[in-house]
């Protein structure tokens, strides 16, 4: 297949995102489940997406919700069987929807048997990991911090050894410079892709390219970060993965979670003459709102810099030809829709805008389950409502550092993951219509916000099928260039997207009051077509100036 027309096949997809802990539990102990999500196929389906991508159901002790992983080979009893899983690819592959399943490789639970044999004493499995001494003086291999808080070593059983742990200590760092470590990745992915696999998604992947030699960082934390993160031989691997695997059917997406990489890099994992990725996820335009770079320190979102990263990314991937994952939410996220918007006065209104501002941009979008509904946050009122891992530490961690319980609790309030893993909003039933028992987690704001409700009266839904229709139908969505419009404009984020002759401007206001804006002048009295709107605004032709309402959404194709 010729590169320009990978590319339009990935600007048709949309991918929806199933955290299947959350989404329908079928068999009443509060926990979703494969069959729960069979049951929800025709929702699913009405939604046009193209293919779902499901949070690891594997078997695993769930320490980190799925994330340590114990058995790639297997579907977790928690979710269902082997059958129940072919049932749903079979189902969801006759109505024209893929599976794409999380692959972990950077690491593996400390239940694994590599890791158990490892600590039984077998050679070539604690070569699956990176095992050393301490440092003359005693103290820890490294210096290094686990990104879910503490020191990145743990004891590596009865031994003088330790064994580095970039996640939780039952999370083990797998060793990608042995190449059995990378045949059993291989094995995996073929494994899946031949029970209808046809999409992957790879779980931090630009961690594993460790030095074979670890050194200390200076202790800054975004140095550290980059002995470890996004080195050249991740290229390297992916590649020899891609030509092992998942390259060998061009029907197969590949996205990429790549944390604080870089402009350089991601052109180099997506673009397609390296065979690499399809597509990766970035973050540095969701830590807009940390102040110094610091998740749990929130500040109002920093729109100026949003957008400059949302157009440097947008314009320098399309001259790469390089392409994006575009999302604003997914279970590791508070919901974008608390975070950017004034969800008392304008949830509907501020859901549809987000929307449009992200997914018209060049790339696939991934939609997280219950954003279509305009899902929010909970209101949880104690530390002991939450259950992420990540969250319980920082907590703690926050305490240590001088924080006052209350402002720990409102720091993991604003940041916390379980922000958008409370269930599925189905009803405004007690436990949401998600379950006929207490819920894993608890949900507070299902008697306003739920599927029932929206599918009747509601205007969210109905706006993203409208979208993803349109990105469908619409070459310029799917196949066009992009060019940032009103750079400087302070509370509008507009741009357009433009192929050969033709082109569309997106105009999108991020506040709840009006924002006046004048139009470059070539657009002004060009005849066109509004394409989209949130307020049902109907024009012929742009006016020099124009007033957006709160949380506008406004997109003008040109005859
Ligand atoms: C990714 C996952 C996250 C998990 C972490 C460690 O960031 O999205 O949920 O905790 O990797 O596997």
């Amino acid at each position: 297949m010729n590169k320009e027309k990978i590319l339009t096949k990935l600007g048709k997809k949309v991918i929806y995102q199933i955290y299947p802990k959350s989404f329908y539990d079928s068999d009443g102990d509060g926990i979703g489940d494969i069959r729960g999500i069979i049951e929800k196929i025709d929702y699913l389906i009405s939604l046009h997406i193209d293919m779902i991508w499901f949070n690891p159901f594997f078997i695993s002790p769930q320490n980190d919700n799925g994330y340590d992983i114990a058995d790639y080979y297997n579907i977790d009893p928690l979710f269902g069987t082997m059958a129940d899983f072919e049932e749903l690819v079979s189902k969801l592959r006759v109505n024209h929807i893929g599976v794409m399943l999380d692959m972990v490789f950077n690491h593996c639970s400390t239940s694994h048997p590599w890791f158990q044999k490892a600590l039984a004493g077998n050679e070539k499995y604690q070569k699956y990991f990176y095992i050393r001494p301490a440092k003359k003086d005693g103290t820890l291999p490294t210096n290094w911090k686990s990104k879910f808080g503490g020191p990145a070593w743990a004891k590596f059983g009865n031994t003088d050894k330790f064994y580095l742990h970039l996640y939780d200590p039952t999370q083990a760092d797998l060793d990608w410079h042995n190449p059995d470590v990378r045949k059993e990745a291989a094995n995996i992915i073929n494994f899946w892709r031949k029970k209808g696999v046809t999409g992957f998604r790879f779980d931090v992947f630009n961690v594993i390219g460790k030095s074979e030699i670890l050194t200390d960082s200076n202790g800054d934390e975004k140095d550290e970060k980059k002995l470890y993160t996004d080195t050249p031989v991740v290229h390297k691997y992916l590649h020899e993965l891609n030509r092992a695997s998942f390259g060998q059917d061009s029907e197969v997406i590949t996205v990429g979670e790549m944390s604080s990489t870089t402009i350089a890099n991601s052109i180099e994992y997506t673009n397609p003459n390296n065979q690499e990725l399809s597509m990766v996820f970035t973050f540095h335009h969701l830590k807009v709102d940390y102040k110094n770079g610091d998740k749990w320190q929130t500040i109002p979102p920093d729109f100026s810099k949003l957008k400059n990263l949302l157009f440097t990314w947008q314009e320098q991937l399309d001259e790469g030809n390089g392409w994006n994952a575009l999302f604003w939410n997914n279970h590791d996220q508070p919901r974008a829709l608390s975070r950017f918007c004034n969800t008392r006065k304008y949830r509907t209104q501020g859901a549809q805008m987000l929307a449009t501002a992200i997914q018209l941009l060049r790339g696939t979008p991934f939609i997280y389950q219950g954003e279509e509904i305009g899902m929010i946050d909970p209101d949880y009122s104690s530390i002991d409502e939450y259950v992420d891992i990540e969250s319980k530490n920082a907590y703690h961690i926050l305490q240590k550092k001088g924080f006052s319980a209350h402002d720990a609790f409102l720091a993991v309030k604003q940041k916390s993951r379980d922000n958008s893993r409370t269930p599925m909003q189905w009803t405004d039933d007690k436990y949401a219509g998600f379950s006929t028992q207490k819920p894993w987690l608890t949900s507070t704001n299902q008697y306003t916000i739920n599927v029932a409700a929206e599918l009747k009266h509601g205007e969210i839904f109905k706006f993203y099928q409208n979208l993803i229709t349109l990105r469908k139908n619409e070459p310029l969505i799917s196949d066009g260039h992009i060019k940032a419009l009103l750079r400087e404009d302070k509370h509008v984020f507009a741009y357009s997207r433009y192929l050969d002759d033709s082109e569309l401007i997106v105009l999108t206001n991020f506040y709840d009051e009006p924002a006046s804006l004048e139009l470059p002048s070539q657009y002004l009295q060009c005849p066109g077509t509004v394409l989209l709107s949130n307020y049902q605004r109907i024009l012929k032709e742009l006016p020099s100036s124009i007033t957006l309402k709160p949380y506008e959404a406004l997109v003008f194709k040109f005859n």
